[in-house]
């Protein structure tokens, strides 16, 4: 079977950025069904969203963003507004786990999150990975890897 080709490290992130998308128009297509089934499943949702964001942030934080404010001098800016919006990203994942069961407070809480999440994506994807592309001497490629095999570490931890 043919290998999947690798990654390079803004594929490797947006793919996150996508997939977490996902997870939050599941959620929110279950908190606002009429009847609004299935509060167990919105809680899995809620902290699987809240798991898989852990553990992108922790990967950025690590990896991405040093490697870029390495490089890219002007880049500190941009990743210090990060460094602040993963702050809130995190506030509201702890809000959103202490919570037990998916009432209406975890669908708002999950609605700020999605929010917060939008916005924060919207900078990497338009301004961030930009000037990662744009940088000399960023080995994106190896980059990627390095966040593939820091991801599945961090994942097997949290599973
Ligand atoms: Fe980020
Ligand atoms: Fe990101």
């Amino acid at each position: 079977m043919p290998e999947l080709a690798a990654k390079d490290a803004c594929e490797l992130l947006d793919a996150d950025h996508i997939a977490v998308k996902h997870l939050f128009v599941d959620y929110a297509r279950l908190a606002y069904a009429p009847d609004a089934p299935g509060a167990a499943e919105r809680a899995d949702i809620a902290m699987k969203i809240c798991n898989e964001l852990t553990v992108h942030a922790q990967i950025e934080e690590e990896i991405f963003y040093p490697a870029l404010r390495k490089v890219v001098p002007d880049a500190a800016g941009l990743l210090d507004e990060a460094r602040q919006e993963h702050q809130q990203v995190k506030n509201l994942i702890s809000q959103v786990r202490e919570m037990g069961t998916a009432d209406t407070t975890m669908d708002q809480l999950v609605a700020d999150l999605a929010r917060a999440v939008e916005h924060h994506v919207k900078e990497e994807r338009d301004e961030l990975f930009p000037k990662a592309k744009a940088a000399k001497g960023l080995d994106l490629a190896a980059l990627g890897q390095q966040l593939q095999e820091r991801q599945q570490e961090l994942e097997a931890e949290i599973a």
